[in-house]
């Protein structure tokens, strides 16, 4: 489908069904025949779910349909809250072998204490229940055509041990560097001796920062030397990215040879709030507040759609007529004209106008 005809049958759905496709708009009708069916998801049942290490253990079965991904990517986890369909985005950390043979696929949840999202997978969830899970997506991945560096802070380990456990060999040398903070937040823990004595050709480093300190990019080259030549892939919260990516690139490693994936957005001291006017249907709304746009909305009173607030689903795509903002994952800054924007990972540098009915929940 070429992306005119798409705009044309998004603008046409909406225009006559304020849905975003004709499944959308045809999905209650469907569901009222089989209620397990969500436009565009596939239906998973829980078969687990366990705290472990500040996150929630998700085994979930898929059916025959549900597509072979490649270790490293993410995927949408749909789950009603209180009958609303709500989704968040997850990196797989099951092994692409699992899903082959016993049609399993496994989440880890952050747990967020004042989260409504994982306050409702502990609170409601229980094996036997379902839920709908999007195509995985995503590029992050590893390939063994040269030695590699991965460091993962945090949950920020879960792509690497769906890439790690999905190997049948290895073939190049790579340094896995793995930081956490006490052994209570060690995710993944019954599994890593087990894959060092696998893998010869695997420098695994547990690194504890309750221990050993803070992992900064200069005790990662001091103390571990990783290869200069290979590639590095970095999993984290986003001040952690940045930092390695900034100390790679400063010692000489190419810009195509790192990869990185994030989560959270910079944290910024803004002296002064810009304006911002979002307009939804005939009511406009001046956002107080500081942060992205989504936080201001919501601080604001609002509640908009979202799903992954990190930049990756869409759902929170919104027309700018005017207007520049920063994007929160990479600092770059848009043109001041009309555009879509992400609110979840956009802050007003200028005064900002923007209009959207679609997001109002
Ligand atoms: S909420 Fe997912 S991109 Fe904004």
């Amino acid at each position: 489908m070429s992306a005119v005809y798409r705009r044309i049958h998004t603008e046409l759905c909406q225009m006559l069904f304020r849905q975003s496709s004709f499944t959308g708009a045809a999905e209650p009708l469907i569901q009222w025949l089989l209620p397990w069916f969500n436009a565009g998801f596939y239906a998973a049942r829980v078969l687990q779910i366990k705290p472990q290490a500040g996150c929630l253990r998700l085994k979930l079965k898929v059916s025959r349909l549900f597509p072979l991904f490649t270790p490293g990517q993410h995927l949408q986890l749909r789950v009603n809250i209180s009958g609303v369909p709500t989704e968040r985005t997850f990196s797989i950390c099951s092994s692409v072998q699992q899903l082959h043979d016993q049609r399993e696929i496994e989440l880890a949840v952050k747990i967020q204490p004042q989260g409504r999202f994982t306050g409702a997978l502990s609170g409601e969830l229980t094996p036997g229940n379902y839920v709908h899970l999007g195509a995985p997506t995503g590029d992050f991945a590893f390939s063994q055509d040269s030695a590699a560096c991965l460091i993962a802070a945090g949950s920020g380990v879960t792509p690497f041990f769906s890439m790690l456990t999905s190997l049948s060999r290895l073939t190049v040398p790579v340094l896995f560097v793995y930081s956490y903070r006490g052994t209570e937040q060690l995710l993944f823990a019954e599994h890593w001796a087990a894959l060092q004595a696998k893998f010869p050709l695997l420098q695994l480093v547990l690194w504890d920062s309750a221990v050993r300190g803070r992992l900064t990019p200069e005790r990662l080259f001091a103390e571990l030397q990783p290869e200069l030549h290979g590639n590095f892939l970095l999993c984290g919260p986003t001040e952690f990215t940045q930092d390695l990516r900034a100390a790679c690139l400063a010692r000489g490693v190419s810009p195509t040879q790192v990869i990185a994936e994030s989560f959270g957005l910079i944290q910024r001291n803004a002296a002064t709030s810009q304006p911002v006017r979002l307009v939804l249907g005939r009511q406009q709304h001046d956002l107080v507040g500081q942060g992205s746009i989504l936080q201001r909305a919501e601080q604001s009173g609002l509640v908009l759609r979202y799903g992954c607030r990190r930049g990756v689903c869409m759902q929170c795509l919104c027309d700018k007529s005017s207007g520049v903002v920063r994007n929160l994952l990479t600092g770059e800054l848009s043109d001041a004209g009309a555009g879509r924007i992400q609110l979840c990972i956009s802050e007003a540098v200028s005064p900002v106008e923007l209009s959207s009915e679609g997001l109002i929940v």
